[in-house]
């Protein structure tokens, strides 16, 4: 629109200098006007549009668009390998891992006990076979040799436990198996060294069960302090510096 109003100006130009007067001024009379004394003409009609200009320059970056929306899952890695064992925890670690490490100590304990027992059953069988009787958690068990009373204390003492000492007729019946099983009376771990006629046990403490021979306890010649036990299972007070079969207890 612009090229085609400079155009119309330019022929308006033209058509004035033809019907005017030219009159030029300034220092070297370049500058002209023309002067007409007739009365302006009618306003022409108006030009075509001109052709379409050249491109202008390229514009200023926009702002940044919105977000897109998320795109699909990735694919899964490859499991990495195991690390190395850290190290032990603080004392008084809690939560979830210290539970963990004490599950795996629980199952450890587990299969050790499992391994114990099994080993200990298999002695006690053994022990059973040889030299040794049982009744309830206790074991009554003999080396086959004979002593005085104190030399017979020693040894069970020596080993861990002590002379054998029945509390029951079940006990006393696994004792008298091994008098049996050797055809020796052995010592028990009762006597009345302290008071004559109240027998006690090693631990100093009164007896709650006997099984006298009948007319015994007699204390015989009244140096009969200690007790054996003759092979049907029934007591004897006897002498203590007489040597009988050491048969010890273990529970
Ligand atoms: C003895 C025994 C004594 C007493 C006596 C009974 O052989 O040593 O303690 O029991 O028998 O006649
Ligand atoms: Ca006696």
């Amino acid at each position: 629109m612009l090229l085609l109003q400079t155009l119309s100006a330019l022929l308006l130009g033209v058509s004035l200098v033809a019907a005017g007067t030219k009159v030029c001024h300034g220092k070297d009379k370049d500058v002209c006007s023309i002067v007409t004394c007739e009365s302006p003409g009618k306003d022409g009609l108006s030009g075509k549009d001109g052709n379409e200009g050249p491109r202008g320059p390229v514009g200023e970056q926009g702002p940044p668009g919105l977000n897109g929306p998320p795109g699909p899952q990735g694919i899964a890695g490859i499991q990495g390998l195991r690390g190395a064992q850290g190290p032990q925890g603080e004392k008084g670690e809690t939560g979830a891992s210290a539970l963990e490490a004490l599950k795996i100590q629980i199952l450890s304990m587990g299969g050790r006990l499992t391994a114990l027992q099994i080993t200990i059953t298999a002695m006690i069988k053994a022990l059973l076979f040889s030299r040794g009787t049982s009744a309830g958690d206790k074991f009554f068990v003999t080396n086959g040799v004979e002593g005085n009373y104190n030399d017979a204390k020693a040894t069970c003492s020596k080993a861990g436990g002590q002379l054998a000492s029945p509390l029951n007729s079940e006990e006393n019946q696994a004792v008298s198996a091994l008098s049996l099983q050797y055809k020796k009376k052995p010592f028990l771990g009762i006597n009345d060294i302290e008071t004559e006629g109240t027998f006690r046990y090693l631990t100093g403490e009164l007896i709650g069960y006997s099984n006298w021979n009948p007319n015994e306890p007699n204390n015989d010649k009244g140096v009969e302090d200690c007790v054996e036990m003759y092979t049907t299972g029934k007591w004897n007070d006897k002498n203590c510096n007489e040597k009988h079969l050491v048969v010890c207890e273990f529970f």
